[in-house]
C-alpha cells in the first residue's frame, strides 16, 4: 500500500525494527523524521532509505519529556503537518525481579511506557485539530503475558495496552487511529541492548532472536496492518499465538512459561 505524501515520525529509528520500519515506509513513499540517541546510526538509517535527502534525523531521547515538543515543531516547520507517529523506541530486560534494582525498573518504564505516552500527549492536539493522524505503538506479545526474567519489560508493555486501548476508545468519534504492533521474537539487537538487574547492558545475542523473523519481514507486515488501520496485530513466529493460548487455557500457559524460558 502506498504511503506517498505521508509525514511519519519514527522513534528508535537507529536500529532493528525502527530502522526496518523506516526503510519500508520510505519504500512506500513516506517522508520521515527519524529520531533516537545515536546520531551516526540514525544517519545510516536515513541513507538506507529510498530518497534519503527527503528525510530528516534528529537526536532525541524519549525519556527527556521536555524535548518532544521540539521534534514536533521541527516536523511542522519542515513539512507543515504530521500524519503518523511510530512509538517504537524501547529496551529489553534480562534479570529476575529479585536481581533488578528498582531504579532499573523505573528506567525501563521511563523508556518503554512514558517514552510513548508523553509523545502521544504532545502530538494528540495536532491530530485532533486536523481530525486525522495515526499513533502506532511497537508493543510485544509480552504486552499480553509475562515470563521469567522479563517481568518489568512485560509490565511496561502491558501498561501501553491499557493506555492506548483507552485512548483509541476516547478517539472513536474522530479519524485519529491507534495501532498496537505486538511483536514476537524478531531478529534485532534487542537482547544485546537489554538491561541486566544492575542497569548494565546484557551484551549478548539470545538464541531466540538470532533465529527469529527478520526485522524487514516484520516491517512489511506491520505497515500493511497500519495501512489497513488495524487496532492490534500479532507478528512473529509461533510465539505470536501464546496470548490466544493463554486466553483459551490460562492454567496450561502458567505451567508452561517457567519451563519454556528459564535463562537469558
Ligand atoms: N526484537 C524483538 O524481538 C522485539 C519483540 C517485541 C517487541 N519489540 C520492541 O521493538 C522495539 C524496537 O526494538 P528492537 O527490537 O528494534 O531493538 P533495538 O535494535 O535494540 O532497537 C531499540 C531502539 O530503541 C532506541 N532507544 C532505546 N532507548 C532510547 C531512548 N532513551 N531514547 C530514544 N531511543 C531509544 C534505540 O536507539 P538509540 O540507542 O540510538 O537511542 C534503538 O533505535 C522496542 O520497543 C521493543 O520493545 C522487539
Amino acid at each position: 500500500m502506498d504511503l506517498s505524501g505521508n509525514i511519519v515520525w519514527i522513534t528508535g529509528a537507529s536500529s532493528g525494527i525502527g530502522r526496518a520500519l523506516a526503510v519500508e515506509c520510505a519504500r512506500r513513499g513516506a517522508t520521515l523524521m527519524l529520531t533516537a540517541r545515536r546520531e551516526e546510526a540514525l544517519e545510516a538509517t536515513r541513507l538506507a532509505c529510498e530518497r534519503p535527502d527527503a528525510h530528516r534525523c534528529m537526536v532525541h531521547d524519549v525519556t527527556l519529556h521536555e524535548s518532544h515538543a521540539g521534534v514536533l515543531e521541527a516536523i511542522l516547520d519542515t513539512w507543515g503537518r504530521l500524519d503518523v507517529v511510530v512509538l517504537n523506541a524501547g529496551i529489553g530486560q534480562r534479570a529476575s525481579i529479585e536481581e533488578t534494582d528498582p531504579a532499573v525498573e523505573r528506567q525501563i518504564m521511563e523508556i518503554n511506557y512514558f517514552g510513548c505516552t508523553e509523545i502521544a500527549h504532545v502530538v494528540l492536539p495536532h491530530f485532533v485539530e486536523r481530525n486525522a493522524g495515526h499513533l502506532v505503538v511497537t508493543s510485544s506479545v509480552m504486552g499480553m503475558l509475562s515470563t521469567p526474567r522479563r517481568a518489568t519489560y512485560a509490565a511496561s508493555k502491558h501498561a501501553l495496552h491499557g493506555f492506548f486501548e483507552g485512548l483509541r476508545a476516547e478517539l472513536h468519534h474522530t479519524h485519529v487511529d491507534v495501532t498496537l504492533l505486538c511483536a514476537g521474537y524478531i531478529q534485532t539487537d534487542i537482547s544485546y541492548h537489554s538491561l541486566k538487574g544492575d542497569g548494565k547492558g546484557h551484551g549478548a545475542m539470545d538464541e531466540q532472536h538470532r533465529n527469529a523473523m527478520s526485522a524487514e519481514s516484520f516491517a512489511r507486515q506491520a505497515i500493511n496492518a497500519v495501512a489497513r488501520r488495524k487496532p492490534v496485530v500479532f507478528i512473529g513466529g509461533p510465539e505470536r499465538f501464546a496470548p490466544m493460548l493463554q486466553r483459551l487455557s490460562p492454567g496450561l500457559v502458567r505451567w508452561l512459561l517457567p519451563k519454556v524460558i528459564t535463562r537469558d
